[in-house]
């Protein structure tokens, strides 16, 4: 099993969607979870609502969860239709647990327990999974989850052989701009305090590390190595 995490920024890149769909062929049985940070950003911007971040996260209010929802939807029927018939959208609520990650956050989640049954069932049936970073408590309260973590959980939760994020950039980069061939967990904590890794870099490479150690086989970041 190898899990695939596609940008919400490269959605519209026709490039970039062709190498999501061959990876995922190719790799079968493969899963894809999605973002789509810049979409929700656009929405919410024509809808006069406010959004700020804090590290990196989406600080989220129940209003902005009805239109997150929306976005999901439609970022996943343009993945399903790259698949043609093959690509089944799950709303990650039924595959993520999730808790309140900090009161500061508001309905910004961290991953509890993945529940593997109905990716499990798309699978077996040769479809693809093409799943939302959202997660469910047990009363039905949904969650905004980084897209980076949900896939780190879900590879995570499969043991999956590989763990692949495909976004913007075609690897990490160092100070000087020349694309980092391997880094090491250790290494990960100075790459963000020099400032090397940034942004929406930081969630990756953590959750790289996190889903080394939960027992994926290895992390890409950037579709350089598989070219
Ligand atoms: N050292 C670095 N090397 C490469 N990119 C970096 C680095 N530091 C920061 N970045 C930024 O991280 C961005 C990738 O993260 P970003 O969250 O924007 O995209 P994504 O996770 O693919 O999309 P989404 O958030 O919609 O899921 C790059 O486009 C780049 O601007
Ligand atoms: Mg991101």
């Amino acid at each position: 099993m190898k899990v695939v995490k596609i940008g919400g920024e490269i959605l519209s890149d026709m490039g970039k969607m062709d190498i999501l769909k061959e990876y995922a062929e190719k790799n079968f049985p493969a899963a894809v979870v999605f973002g789509a940070g810049i979409q929700i950003s656009e929405r919410l911007k024509n809808e006069n609502i406010p959004f700020r971040f804090y590290k990196g996260e989406r600080i989220t209010t129940k209003k902005m969860l009805a239109v997150i929802t929306e976005e999901f939807r439609k970022a996943a029927s343009v993945i399903t239709d790259i698949f043609a018939g093959r690509g089944v959208y799950v709303e990650g609520g039924e595959i993520f647990v999730a808790r309140r990650k900090s009161e500061n956050l508001g309905f910004v989640g961290e991953v509890a327990e993945v529940k593997k049954d109905k990716p499990e069932e798309i699978l077996s049936q040769n479809k693809i999974p093409v799943i939302s970073p959202v997660g469910a408590d047990s009363s039905g309260n949904l969650y905004n989850i980084n897209a980076d973590v949900s896939a780190a959980a879900l590879a995570g939760s499969f043991r999956a052989e590989e763990l692949f994020f495909l976004t913007k950039v075609s690897g990490v980069l160092d100070s000087a701009g020349v694309i980092l061939s391997e880094i090491s967990a250790g290494s990960i904590g100075a790459l963000i305090e020099k400032g090397v890794v940034t942004g929406g870099m930081i969630p990756k490479v953590r959750s790289a590390a996190n889903a080394l150690a939960e027992g994926v086989g290895r992390v890409l970041i950037g579709e350089t190595v598989i070219l």
